[in-house]
């Protein structure tokens, strides 16, 4: 009987011997067009394992995914850090009121946060600012917000005055806070709007006359995620924890080398107290020149130890990824020289460390000090992002050299360049494959075609040498880098064909993560990505319900198919399997992209009976250019469905434009 791997086999070898003994193997079901596709599932002979954090997600700060998302801080330039000083800030003088606002940085309340913000109140009318907030503020009925700033009354007795206010112009909650002190000190109190806006602002003013400094002004909601104060954004974090991720690839992206190497970033300057996090321009700020972003900076209040906290909360394994003394190729290119690397080296022990060290020594002190005593259990770590040519090659080797020495279980990534099968990419492998890698990071921005045409991608790659990590991917439906690109079903589609050739080589792709992961509606400088928000709403592509469906379904180990399919031009289905060990289920991924439901006539072989307890969870839409909105953001989203099977072998209908997971208890 031929064995053909799996559906939509590509190579034409594989067609001819496909062709030469399928029809004796499968005659009874193959007598016409109509015939039903046969699917083989080989329950008894189970394969790879498949790792338990294989499916996972990428995230980087771009469009607006860490300040002004993620991190749940709603002022902008709180510490007048930015260049621009007041940028994000607004003159109030109504009426007659009359004052002054200079930045000043003599007797800072702080030497790490050194600007900070004089109003001079000359009149009896309230004077001060206001906050646009990232795109404005988004706030909710009933809920409760934190304000907090650093203060010091330098003269007068003037009254603070705090006040939110819709987009509108109407008054949401006001406070009034007198008695300032006269020396720097964190002065707090607590709005609760009247109604509920995404684009609110927030006002400080002085009421009387009166001289007074301010550094750090802050405003968050009370509910974050897990409620913990000046923590994430609940919404967003619970949208990564209904992916139950396999792992948590952070902080980048390109963001991790920087346009020059000054910009790169350093997970040191991003613990401890948020005020001494010394603030960098975010490079999504200007690299591209048609979506440019001049108030995008990185406060890193979402930094290396909240991160690592996210990681634990939602059960995924951290990933951190560190520059290797590269900055972003696609820039400057900047290069550490080879004989100076010793820093960017000493960073990733101490990362080590300050995640999983014991709270004694250094770094895990300072770990424990931040409120984590236990370990994070940091596995591994990513050197460099998207790095190429023999300079990747020669810094990670020292990297390689000084990692494995101290800390030889801490698995390395290690880059194949940006794209999957150029120059850069071939002159990688061979070499890494020399320095023993461990998991390679291989990158795929391309159009929906290359995914449905390269699930078989990794049929041929040695499971002996460096493992596979499938770092950035994502369908593009017009091109790399275009703002018409769209998180439609077809590409969602074509990202679920391509996973189904991931799955079935578990022997050799680890893990495997979309990228990007967030965009803010209003201030995005990269499309498609997985998760789009507002100030106030999130939704999931149908790119993420794929990437749900995968995660939610991944079963422990793969299970080999057979299928009748005989040629690539109608092999419009795709598919894998594999064993939840658990549960004794078999898991069957199913994908059409065509408008026609396919019919597919299944058998369990090796299974002696099934369980009437089946359900397929099905993932479907109308048309290939199906979106999700804020408006509409389940309309193409999975549900379940219970379906009747008494027999190992049965059959059923893959709807058109679709992709089902089977799910049958043994
Ligand atoms: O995902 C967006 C960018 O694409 C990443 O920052 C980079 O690694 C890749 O080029």
């Amino acid at each position: 009987m031929i064995l053909t791997p799996a559906c939509h086999i590509q190579f034409a070898l594989q067609l001819i011997l496909q062709r030469l003994f399928f029809f004796a193997a499968f005659l009874p079901f193959h007598l016409g067009a109509a015939e039903p596709t046969t699917i083989i599932v080989q329950t008894d002979k189970p394969g790879a394992h498949i790792n338990p954090a294989m499916w996972g997600v990428f995230f980087e700060d771009i469009n607006f995914g860490a300040d002004g998302g993620l991190y749940a801080e709603l002022v902008k330039n709180r510490g007048f850090e930015f260049p621009d000083s007041l940028m994000g800030w607004s003159k109030l003088a109504p009426g007659i009121a009359k004052g002054h606002l200079s930045i000043h940085d003599e007797n800072p309340f702080n030497s790490a946060n050194q600007h900070y913000l004089q109003i001079e109140s000359e009149s009896n009318v309230p004077f001060g600012v206001a906050n646009e907030g990232f795109r404005g503020m988004g706030i909710r009925k009933g809920e409760a917000y934190d304000f907090s700033a650093q203060i010091r009354k330098v003269t007068g007795s003037p009254v603070l005055r705090l006040e939110l206010y819709s987009a509108q112009g109407a008054l949401l909650d006001s406070v009034r806070l007198t008695e300032l002190p006269s020396e720097w000190k964190k002065v707090t109190t607590i709005l609760h709007p009247n109604e509920t806006d995404s684009r609110a602002k927030l006002y400080v003013l002085l009421e009387g006359k009166g001289t007074v400094d301010f550094d750090m002004i802050s405003l968050f909601p009370e509910h974050t995620w897990k409620n913990r104060p000046g923590g994430l954004r609940a919404d967003m974090v619970q949208m990564l924890a209904d992916l139950k991720p396999g792992f948590v690839r952070f902080p980048g992206g390109c963001i991790v080398e920087g346009s020059e190497l000054d910009r790169r970033y350093q997970w040191k300057k991003t613990i401890g107290a948020v005020e001494e996090r010394a603030l960098v321009i975010n490079r999504w700020n200007y690299e591209f020149l048609h979506r440019p972003a001049p108030d995008y900076f990185q406060s890193f209040g979402l930094g290396f130890f909240e991160f690592f906290q996210m990681c634990e909360d939602i059960g995924a394994e951290p990933l951190p990824i560190l520059n290797c003394g590269m900055a972003c190729q696609f820039n400057s290119g900047q290069l550490c020289p080879l004989d100076q690397l010793d820093t960017y080296i000493r960073d990733a022990l101490d990362l080590i460390e300050f995640a999983n060290g014991p709270a004694l020594t250094t770094w895990g002190a300072k770990r424990a000090a931040m409120g984590h005593l236990e370990s994070f259990h940091l596995k591994m770590i990513g050197i460099g992002n998207e790095q190429w040519d023999e300079q990747y090659i020669e810094r990670y080797a020292k990297f390689h050299k000084a990692l494995k020495a101290k800390y030889p279980d801490i698995q390395l990534i290690s880059s194949a360049g940006p794209l999957p099968d150029d120059r850069r990419f071939k002159f990688a492998w061979p070499k890494l494959r020399e320095l023993k890698a461990d998991i390679v990071d291989e990158h795929c921005y391309a159009n929906p075609e290359w995914f449905f045409k390269n699930t078989h991608r990794y049929d041929d790659y040695d499971s002996n040498g460096p493992k596979v990590f499938m770092g950035e991917y994502a369908a593009q439906s017009d091109k790399v880098v275009s703002v018409k690109n769209r998180n439609n079903l077809e590409c969602a589609l074509a990202e679920a064909a391509y996973m189904t050739g991931l799955e079935r080589n578990a022997a050799v792709v680890r893990m495997a993560s979309y990228a990007p992961l967030f965009a803010h509606v209003d201030a995005w400088q990269w499309t498609p990505n997985l998760i789009w928000t507002d100030n106030l709403r999130v939704f999931g592509t149908p790119n993420y319900y794929v990437q749900q469906l995968f995660s939610r379904n991944r079963g422990d180990v793969v299970l080999p198919l057979k299928c009748s399919l005989d040629s690539e031009t109608d092999s419009k289905l795709y598919a894998s399997a594999v064993k939840d060990e658990g549960k004794n289920e078999v898991i069957l991924k199913l994908i059409n992209p065509t408008p026609e439901s396919h019919e597919v006539a299944i058998q369990l072989e090796g299974a002696q009976s099934v369980k009437a307890a089946a359900i397929a969870i099905v993932l479907q839409g109308k048309k290939l250019i199906d979106e999700n909105s804020l408006g509409g953001p389940t309309n193409t989203s999975p549900h379940s469905i219970s379906i009747q099977i008494n027999l190992p072998n049965f059959h059923w209908s893959v709807p058109a434009f679709a992709m089902a997971v089977l799910r049958v208890p043994l």
